[in-house]
């Protein structure tokens, strides 16, 4: 319909996703080089590249991504016997380990998952509204616009859009349905469009398609139980490095981090976030609203 697995297969080989503030999570994640390592958000494999390089022989890495195409396309570009992939949710890391020396969260979203039309995750392209990170989750971007009570739509537009247009665009939805299914990128965008101020910086429907992926893979919920879950399993000496990628997700980064530090067991690396240089912007313009924070274990 979308695409088929030609499409796939032919386009395998080109994602790359340029791998974010690479230099410095290694230079604060890479403390022994012959630990056991975790990264919670593999994607392409761009950050567990560059971490091999700074690691022995005796190094490990354990790999989790949910989606089996982004594991599947890492296995290539990393290709190395340190690594052990696992197509799993990061909050099932205890299942998998015992002890780490060190963990990244990448949040957010692969340039091959944002570029594929059949992944629904952009309005760029006609697709199915999937937004899936994984294909055996149930819930989709399509199941919400179809069958969400108006309420629920709101609150989900504003709350995880922040989109104060929240009202407009779920009545905009519920009367739409009434006629015909919602079930393309295009089609959800185009009604947005017609509901929305059209001369802002950004398209009137980057909220609403942000939100629905936040909900489609309870990414906020994950965020907190993922970190909460990690804590446990560093070592001392140990370091969390956090990327984000919008303000919800970093306020979650940050209060956890502020507990931690309460604890006395944990210290800052960083008091103030670290973000990308213009020089990564401009090579890299996704860098642009990352937001980095680290923190190590110390007792
Ligand atoms: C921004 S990308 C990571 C990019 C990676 N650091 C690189 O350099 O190639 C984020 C990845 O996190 C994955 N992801 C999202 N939620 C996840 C979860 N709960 N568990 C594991 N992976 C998840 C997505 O499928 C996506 O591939």
């Amino acid at each position: 319909m979308y695409g088929d697995t030609a499409w796939e297969i032919i386009n395998m080989t080109q994602w790359i996703h340029k791998p974010i503030l690479l230099e410095e999570i290694t230079k604060n994640l890479i403390t022994n080089k012959d630990g056991i390592y975790i990264d919670a958000t593999v994607g392409l494999g761009g950050h567990t590249k560059e971490f091999l390089k700074h690691l022995s022989n005796k190094a490990k890495i354990i790999a989790f991504d949910k989606d089996k195409d982004a594991i599947k396309i890492a296995k290539k570009n990393v290709n190395d016997k340190r690594v052990v992939f696992v197509n799993k949710s990061y909050t099932e890391i205890k299942q998998e380990v015992d002890e780490i020396n060190g963990i990244l969260f990448d949040f957010g979203i692969s340039s091959y998952q944002l570029d594929n039309p059949e992944k629904g995750f952009s309005f760029r392209f006609d697709g199915p509204l999937d937004m899936r990170f994984d294909s055996r989750d149930t819930l989709t971007a399509e199941y919400i616009v179809n069958n969400y009570n108006i309420d629920k739509l709101e609150q989900i537009i504003r709350n995880y859009g922040e989109d104060r247009n929240y009202k407009k665009i779920a009545n905009a939805i519920v009367e739409e349905r009434r006629l015909r299914p919602i079930n393309s990128t295009l089609k959800l965008k185009s009604l947005i469009e017609k509901v929305s101020y059209q001369g802002g910086r950004i398209n009137p429907a980057t909220k609403t398609f942000q939100a629905l992926r936040i909900e489609v893979n309870s990414e906020l919920e994950n965020v907190e139980n993922g970190i909460d879950i990690a804590k446990n399993f560093i070592k001392v000496g140990g370091v969390i490095a956090v990327i984000t990628f919008h303000s919800l997700e970093d306020r979650i980064v940050k209060n956890i981090f502020r507990d931690l530090k309460k604890t006395k067991n944990w210290q800052l690396i960083n008091k103030k976030v670290i973000t990308a240089s213009r020089e990564e912007v401009k090579q890299n313009p996704r860098s642009k609203s990352a937001k980095l924070r680290l923190i190590k274990r110390i007792a």
